[in-house]
C-alpha cells in the first residue's frame, strides 16, 4: 500500500468509527478479532445496500424470487456440499513466533513486494510456481516455495517453518440439551446451500420454470486464519448469493451473462469502471467448472468483491444422492426430468459496504484567497445515503423549531431524517456533509412568511429556495431507487 492510500485507509477506518458506521465487536473487552458490529448510520447504509441488491436482483427479474433460509441446516448437507472434506485453507506456523499464516498469502505478500521492487519476472514467476501448486492442492508445493524465495515470519523475521497443513474453515457447534450425545452442527459458510436444499419446494411452490432464480441475503461464518484489512476479511459476515438455475448445456451462456450483469450492477453505483477488474480462477472450487471473480480496486488493491461460478449440477446431484430425494426438473415441453445446473453470483455485503465507504469519502479543500477552508464529505448516492435530508431551524427561537419539527413530521414517514438546532448553520452542514446526507433544509424567518425553506445540496454546495409543498417531491425524486436502477 503506497504512502497515500495508506492514509486513507486509515482516515476511511476512523471516520468509519467516528460516525458511527462500524465498531470493533466487544470493544470494551478490548474486541474479538475479525469480527465487527454496525452502528447507527452503518446498519442503515448496510440495509440500503441490501436493498438496492434485493431490488436488482429479485423485484426487477420476473424469473428470481428470493428466500431467507436458517443458518444451522442438518450436518449431512455439508457433507454433501463438500465442506466437511474439503474447505480447508492450507496453513503454516512459524516455530519462532508461534505465528499462524495462509500459505498462499504469505506468498501472495512475497508477489506484492517483488512488484514493488520493480522484479516483475520474478514476480510472475512466483505467480506461476503459486498457481500451479494450488490448482494440483499441493501443500509440499506451497512449503518448498516459501522456502525458495526465503520467504520469512513478519514477527519473528526468521524461516523456522512446520509444514503447511490444512486447516477447516467451518465453525461447529452442538445442538440440543446435552453436550454430550447432541449432534455436531455448523455455522453455515455460504449461504447457498439453504437455496439448494429448497431448489424444488421453491420451483414447485412458485410454479417456476427454467431458467430460474433463487437469492438471499444471509449471515456467513469462517473461521479465517488470518483476518485483517477491517471488514474485508471477517469471521462472521453476510453474503447475497444468487442461484440461477439453468438447462444444461447452456450453463456457459447463462456463466457470460450473469458475469457482465454483476459488473453493470457495480458500475450503476457512480463508481468508475476502471476501478474494477475481472479475475478468473486458477484454482476452481470443487464444485465449480468456471469462476471469475469482480475485483475492487481498495487503497491496499485490487480484491474480490464478487463471484461468479459455474456451479455445474454439483450440489443438486449431491443432495439428491446423501438425501435419497430426487431434486430433479420436469421439463413440460420436452417430458423429461433432469438435475439443472446452476450459475452463481455471490456478493459480501460487507465488502460492498466497505468499497462504497473507500469511494464516497473525499477530504475537500475549500480554501479561497479570504479564508482556509476544508469539509470530510461522503458522496454516497443518495438513495443508499443513510440519512435523507437534515432539518435545520436557523435560530432556537420565534417559532422556527416548531415550523421545523413541522416539516421533520410531514416528512418522517417516508424519509429517514436528521433535526439539528445546535451550532452555526455551517458546522450542521459539515456534519451532515461527513455522514453523506444528500441535502439540508433550513427553516428561517421567511419560512414563516412564505412558507418556503431553503434546500442545501451536499456535492455542489448550491442553495436554492422551495415550497415547502415541494419537499416530498423533490427530496422523493433525489433519493429514489430508479436514479439507481433504471
Ligand atoms: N457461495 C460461494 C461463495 O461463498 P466465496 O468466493 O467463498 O464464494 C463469496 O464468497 C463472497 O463472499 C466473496 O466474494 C466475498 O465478497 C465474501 N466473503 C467471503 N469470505 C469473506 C470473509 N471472510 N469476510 C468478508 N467477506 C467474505
Amino acid at each position: 500500500m503506497s504512502k497515500s492510500n495508506d492514509e486513507l485507509f486509515k482516515q476511511v477506518t476512523s471516520h468509519a468509527k467516528e460516525y458511527g458506521f462500524v465498531f470493533q465487536s466487544s470493544e470494551i473487552y478490548d474486541g474479538l478479532s475479525a469480527v465487527y458490529d454496525y452502528g447507527q448510520l452503518g446498519a442503515e447504509l448496510k440495509n440500503n445496500l441490501k436493498t438496492y441488491w434485493w431490488k436488482s436482483m429479485v423485484q426487477l427479474h420476473e424469473n428470481i424470487v428470493g428466500i431467507d433460509s436458517a443458518i444451522f441446516m442438518h450436518p449431512k448437507v455439508w457433507k454433501a456440499s463438500g465442506h466437511v472434506d474439503g474447505f480447508n485453507d492450507p496453513m503454516i506456523d512459524n516455530k519462532d513466533s508461534k505465528k499462524r499464516y495462509r500459505a498462499d498469502q504469505l506468498i501472495e505478500d512475497k508477489i506484492t513486494r517483488y512488484q514493488k521492487d520493480g522484479k516483475t519476472a520474478k514476480a510472475e514467476e512466483l505467480q506461476n510456481e503459486l498457481d500451479a501448486a494450488l490448482s494440483s492442492d499441493n501443500l509440499a508445493a506451497l512449503k518448498d516455495i516459501i522456502e525458495k524465495h526465503e520467504i520469512v515470519c513478519p514477527v519473528s523475521g526468521t524461516r523456522n517453518w512446520t509444514d503447511v497443513r490444512q486447516f477447516n474453515l467451518m465453525f461447529s457447534t452442538r445442538m440440543g440439551a446435552m453436550a454430550e450425545g447432541s449432534d455436531e452442527v455448523y455455522l453455515r459458510p455460504e449461504t447457498a446451500q439453504g437455496i439448494f436444499v429448497n431448489f424444488l419446494n421453491v420451483q414447485k411452490s412458485g410454479r417456476m420454470k427454467i431458467p430460474f432464480g433463487i437469492a438471499q441475503i444471509g449471515k456467513a461464518f469462517r473461521n479465517e486464519v488470518i483476518a485483517r484489512q477491517f471488514i474485508m476479511r471477517m469471521r462472521e459476515f453476510e453474503q447475497m448469493e444468487m442461484q440461477f438455475f439453468v438447462k444444461p448445456g447452456t450453463e456457459m451462456q447463462w456463466y457470460t451473462y450473469w458475469k457482465e450483469a454483476r459488473l453493470k450492477w457495480h458500475i450503476a453505483m457512480g463508481i468508475p469502471a476502471a476501478k474494477y477488474r475481472y479475475h478468473d480462477h486458477a484454482k476452481l472450487a470443487h464444485y465449480a467448472n468456471a469462476a471469475v471473480d469482480i475485483e475492487f480496486e481498495f487503497p491496499f488493491g485490487f480484491k474480490e468483491v464478487e463471484g461468479i461460478h459455474s456451479r455445474t449440477d454439483f450440489d443438486l446431484t449431491q443432495h439428491q444422492e446423501l438425501s435419497g430425494k430426487k431434486l430433479q426438473y420436469f421439463d413440460t415441453e420436452t417430458n423429461q426430468s433432469y438435475v439443472p445446473y446452476v450459475i452463481e453470483t455471490s456478493i459480501g455485503l460487507d465488502r460492498l459496504f466497505l468499497l462504497t465507504l473507500c469511494t464516497a469519502y473525499e477530504e475537500q479543500d475549500l480554501s479561497n484567497d479570504e479564508k482556509q477552508d476544508s469539509r470530510t464529505v461522503l458522496h454516497l448516492h443518495p438513495a443508499l445515503a443513510p440519512v435523507k435530508a437534515a432539518i435545520f431551524p436557523l435560530t432556537k427561537k420565534d417559532g422556527l423549531p416548531e415550523k421545523a419539527r413541522e416539516i421533520m413530521n410531514r416528512l418522517k414517514f417516508d424519509f429517514s431524517l436528521q433535526y439539528d438546532e445546535k451550532d452555526s448553520i455551517g458546522k450542521r452542514y459539515r456534519r451532515q456533509d461527513a455522514i453523506g446526507t444528500p441535502c439540508c433544509i433550513t427553516v428561517d424567518h421567511q419560512t414563516l412568511e412564505d412558507n418556503t425553506v431553503t434546500i442545501r445540496h451536499r456535492d455542489s454546495m448550491e442553495q436554492e429556495r422551495v415550497a415547502i409543498a415541494d419537499l416530498e417531491k423533490l427530496v422523493g425524486d433525489m433519493v429514489s431507487w430508479k436514479n439507481l436502477l433504471l
